[in-house]
């Protein structure tokens, strides 16, 4: 092999461009999730407030909380993965501030991933209201309405922070795709490379 090839082999075996199949599975997974979970909790709460309290809501209410322990599920590997595996360098096409901002982006979103869900576990456990489709969970706090209450302004003002953070991610995926026009996207597409 010459010198060179051996150079970017050894460069692209260590320093990957592209996130892994499990960072890309954990990714999509999770995007998916959030991107139905944030809506279903803004639908169900509107219906509450204008007291319509029959089967789809229940329903609602029981989806956003099964899918919200399914996300805090799979956050906890992420974490896990993320820390033991990393992630590849920044491209290098990014400028100082681009790299900068998309960092903070991805970690607050890794931490509020946490602290949403278990905030919405603590406000149930609160309340209670701890069962999801009839199935009762446990409670992990002695009840306290007024404690539910503001864990769960919390929860939503989390909740809303995550809706602006993915606004501003979304749009930094469409900065590098139709303006700048460098390959960002293709790090984290499913089926890209390796
Ligand atoms: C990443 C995960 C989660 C996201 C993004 C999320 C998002 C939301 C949103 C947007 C709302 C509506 C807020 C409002 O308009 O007041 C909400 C409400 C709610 N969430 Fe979550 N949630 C998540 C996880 C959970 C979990 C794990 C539970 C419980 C197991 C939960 C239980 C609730 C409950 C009970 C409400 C209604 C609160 C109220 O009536 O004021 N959520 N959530
Ligand atoms: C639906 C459209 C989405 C697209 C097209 C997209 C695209 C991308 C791309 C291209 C990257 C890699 C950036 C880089 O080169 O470093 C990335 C990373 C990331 N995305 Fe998304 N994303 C989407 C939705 C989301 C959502 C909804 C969330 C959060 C719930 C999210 C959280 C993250 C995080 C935390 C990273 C950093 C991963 C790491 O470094 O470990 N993304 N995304």
């Amino acid at each position: 092999m010459p010198r060179s090839d051996a150079a970017t082999a050894k460069q692209s075996r260590f320093e990957p461009l592209v996130y892994s199949p499990a960072a890309r599975a954990f990714h999509w997974s999770i995007a998916a999730l959030v991107l139905i979970t944030i809506p279903i909790g803004f639908i169900m709460t509107d219906r509450g407030e204008r007291n319509i309290w029959d089967a789809t809501t229940n329903n609602l209410y029981s989806a956003h909380k099964l899918i919200g322990l399914v996300i805090l599920t799979l956050m906890i590997g992420r974490w896990i993965y993320r820390l033991s595996h990393g992630a590849p360098a920044s491209a290098p096409t990014l400028l100082s501030w681009q790299k900068g901002l998309s960092h903070a982006v991805h970690w607050s979103l890794y931490l509020l991933l946490i602290l949403v869900p278990v905030g919405g576990y603590l406000g149930i456990s609160y309340y209670p209201a701890l069962d999801i489709f009839g199935v009762k969970l446990p409670g992990i706090v002695t009840p306290n309405e007024d404690t539910a209450k503001l864990i769960f302004k919390l929860h939503a003002a989390g909740a809303t922070v995550v809706a602006g953070l993915i606004g501003l991610h979304l749009a930094g995926v469409v900065f590098h795709s139709f303006i700048q026009k460098d390959a960002i996207l293709a790090r984290m597409w499913p089926g890209a490379g390796r």
